[in-house]
């Protein structure tokens, strides 16, 4: 960690400016003008500081990017000797720099063989509406303007541009506002824990696979242009699906000419032991990989949407002249970006950070499966660095606690004063932590998450919110 001396920051001031003037992502105004925000100041490994000093593991490693830790001078560097050299250069109509034209190359070369170009943006977002953009304009381009229509899933999380909340299907994320329906549409998300009472996995797994097939007649397949979905549910609750879902939903995409957006905005850059998790975890050639996030390990922004030759070769057919392939951002490709990119993925190969996630995530998800024990957990899921604990309040009928009750943020609040961070969300807690994790971290990491939903379980029969 860099040089620091805490009293250089004024918590109360920096908290006051920052509720006068920011409006974070999913604000809770019913809290956040009285309670205000934590302040995160400095960090180092797998730790980051609030402002007064007080170290926590960080459990959600920012916001499921941060793959390779913090504090590495290596990225650092790298960014400043690239704005020293040349900060900006638009990549707009045929103008690149060394790290873009290199980062491509090489994040190309982890992807499924067809999978040869992408586009650069800034966030998953961006990426994944990029997506939608360029599938619009390859029906176009091969006189299919009919082919419009995109199948998304209930509980997916693909961003909150306007199309990639419409794409979202997590309906508390699009409560009091607007999201475009004419042409999207959500199927059932394939989650194993909520199938039918008595229901094998294998026949969950054949429905939800018809459960497509069934959209896209019903929409008609001449105007179905995709369906996109996470290799794992993210913040819609780290949805593994049932064995074969991914690979079977891509043969029926490809029966009718539905192109395969794989959205791997968390599961790329080794958060599930590889770069790209779609082929090699779950079998699946996409047409379509976006990915954000790790891709950088959340240094500075940056998102790729990475296109097969399908595609390409449609869309890179000289148009009428003098028209364009009109899509672009000033900051796509932005070299800083690209140079942290690349030194971050030098630091992946290097100290074999996916073969570390696949020996030791196998070792997170055993001891974290071992707060089933406890009565309040109704389900531990998810793959290597990638979980979740969901939290119910009777495991026989997996029935819910009241919202009200906040279950998620009781627990991650008890974790957080005993210096762990846990995302909740809803009656869920949800963990991505840095990549480096060893195994002790692990063992001190799930023995505070159980004292503080074992604190929390006491909370609530002692409030009388619960029988136990
Ligand atoms: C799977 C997935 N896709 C897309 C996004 C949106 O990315 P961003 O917030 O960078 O726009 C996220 C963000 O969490 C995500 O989890």
């Amino acid at each position: 960690m860099v040089e620091t001396n805490f009293a250089v920051y004024d918590t109360e001031d920096i908290r006051r400016k920052d509720r006068d003037h920011i409006i974070h992502p999913w604000t809770d105004f019913s809290t956040f003008k009285e309670e205000g925000s934590e302040i995160f100041a400095e960090s180092e490994g797998i730790y980051v500081y609030n402002s007064d000093g007080d170290r926590f593991i960080d459990g959600i490693g920012g916001l499921w990017c941060v793959n390779v830790g913090y504090g590495r001078d290596e990225i650092a560097q790298a960014m400043a000797d690239q704005a020293r050299r040349i900060c900006y250069y638009s990549t707009f109509t045929h103008i690149t720099t060394p790290p873009a034209a290199e980062f491509a190359h090489r994040l190309c070369g982890y992807a499924p063989d067809d999978i040869n170009h992408l586009f650069y943006g800034t966030g998953g977002s961006m990426s994944n509406d990029t997506a939608i953009r360029i599938i619009h304009f390859y029906f176009n381009r091969l006189g299919k303007p009919k082919k419009k229509h995109i199948i998304s899933r209930v509980d997916g999380y693909h961003g909150s541009t306007y199309m990639a909340m419409s794409l979202t299907g997590v309906a508390f994320d699009h409560v009091g506002f607007d999201i475009v329906t004419d042409i999207v549409h959500h199927i059932p998300a394939p989650n194993p824990y909520r199938r039918p009472e008595g229901m094998t996995v294998e026949d969950f797994c054949d429905e939800k696979v018809k459960d497509l097939e069934d959209k896209i007649l019903e929409i008609g397949p001449e105007n179905v242009a995709a369906f996109i979905a996470e290799p794992i549910m993210g913040a819609g609750g780290v949805v593994v699906p049932p064995h074969g879902y991914h690979a079977r939903t891509r043969e029926v995409c490809s029966e009718y000419e539905v192109l395969y957006i794989s959205d791997e905005v968390v599961t790329g850059f080794g958060r599930v032991g590889h770069i790209f998790a779609s082929e090699p975890v779950f079998d699946l050639r996409p047409d379509f990989i976006v990915t954000a996030k790790g891709i950088t390990s959340g240094y500075v922004p940056l998102s790729a949407t990475m296109i097969g030759d399908q595609v390409y070769d449609v869309i890179s057919v000289p148009q009428a002249e003098g028209a364009l392939f009109t899509h672009g951002f000033t900051y796509s490709g932005h070299p800083v970006s690209c140079a942290a990119g690349l030194a971050n993925l030098d630091i992946i190969e290097r100290e074999d950070i996916c073969g570390h996630v696949r020996e030791i995530g196998p070792y997170f998800e055993e001891r974290l499966t071992e707060l089933l024990e406890l009565p309040v957990v109704g389900d531990v899921r998810g793959k290597c660095f990638m979980m979740c604990v969901e939290n119910v309040a009777d495991r026989e009928t997996k029935e819910l606690f009241a919202p009200e009750i906040k279950i998620g943020e009781r627990i991650s609040k008890h974790c957080q004063q005993r210096g762990l961070i846990v995302r909740p969300i809803g009656h869920l807690n949800v963990m991505s932590p840095p990549l480096i994790l060893t195994r002790e971290q692990i063992d001190t990491f799930v023995d505070i998450l159980r004292e503080s939903i074992v604190t929390t379980q006491d909370d609530l029969v002692r409030e009388g919110l619960w029988k136990g």
